[in-house]
């Protein structure tokens, strides 16, 4: 297969690509206020949520005329509650906006479980302490405003999630995996994953996917289960095709693409993830090409 794997900021790397080129982009992008990977500025770190949708809208319509008419476009992204820990960010950079501390505090920098969230004024009305923000469900309006077509939101259900220590609601066993498409004709190959029903015929898995969270050993916590991405690829790209993930982390999509003998344009910006994401390629058999 012919991999293309760089390490750096996707929107510049992007223009190097074919335009109409892309069968599917599938990917996970930094959460709002979620994690540090790379410092200030970096997609995740606006200072309220609304900014954050309308932004990652933006990153999702630029990469647009690299997708071509047919593509799918799959998107998993995660909720959070408001309030706790406001302010916190504010340890992690220093006045020019760098990461301090970065040796000593390495661990926290990536696994960090202390909510990271910029100070926003209590409002009495979104803006209360234990508010559910509904980030996924903004975003996915957001991309309808502007012209994007929602095919599906998926839930991805995590059986292993690890109980939360909560006592006034339930603990969170689920994300979103939004199916976005830019025409009502595309590309989509049911048959591929389809499960066997109990009439010994198979049938539609449905939009309920449990899959098990996939820890890997390393720095980096917020990798997407091979299992989500094969599923995907499976569906949303033919053989040979080309798929996309602008934010690569751990290279969860080179190594399914490369099984699954689809081509895997990833781009990464974080040089330590995109380091582990050759090596975890390299171990799981594949070549590294470009
Ligand atoms: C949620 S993680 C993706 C994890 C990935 N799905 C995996 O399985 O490992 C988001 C990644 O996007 C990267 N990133 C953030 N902004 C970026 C940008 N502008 N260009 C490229 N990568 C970026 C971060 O460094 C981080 O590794």
């Amino acid at each position: 297969m012919k991999h293309i794997i760089k390490c750096g900021d996707t929107l510049e790397l992007i223009k190097s690509v074919k335009k109409d080129s892309i069968d599917l982009l599938v990917t996970s992008p930094p959460y709002w206020a979620k994690r540090v990977y790379n410092g200030e500025g970096e997609i995740g770190t606006e200072d309220t949520p609304e900014l954050y949708v309308s932004r990652l809208a933006d990153f999702f319509d630029e990469l647009k005329p690299y997708l071509k008419q047919s593509a799918n476009v799959f998107i998993n992204i995660g909720d959070t509650f408001f309030g706790s820990g406001a302010g916190a960010w504010n340890k992690y950079v220093d006045s020019d906006g760098n990461i301090t501390h970065y040796q000593k505090e390495r661990k926290e920098k990536y696994f960090t479980t202390k909510p990271l969230q910029p100070k926003i004024k209590q409002n009495g009305k979104l803006y209360q302490n234990k508010q559910l923000l509904l980030i996924p469900a903004r975003f996915a309006i957001e991309m309808q405003e502007r012209g994007w077509i929602l095919r599906d939101d998926i839930i991805w259900q995590k059986p292993n999630r690890i109980p939360a220590s909560v006592k006034d609601r339930f603990n969170n066993t689920y994300e979103h995996v939004f199916h976005f498409v830019s025409s009502k004709k595309y590309f989509f190959d049911l048959d591929s994953v389809k499960i066997m029903g109990n009439n010994g015929k198979k049938k539609n898995p449905g939009d309920v996917w449990a899959i098990n969270t996939q820890p890997l050993q390393g720095d980096h916590t917020a990798t997407f289960p091979e299992k989500l991405v094969e599923q995907i690829v499976s569906c949303g790209s033919p053989e040979d095709g080309i798929v996309f993930d602008p934010f690569l982390g751990t290279g969860t999509t080179w190594i399914v693409c490369d099984r699954l003998k689809r081509n895997c344009v990833g781009f990464e910006i974080n040089q330590d993830f995109f380091d582990f994401a050759q090596r975890r390629y390299s171990e799981s058999g594949g070549r590294i090409s470009e």
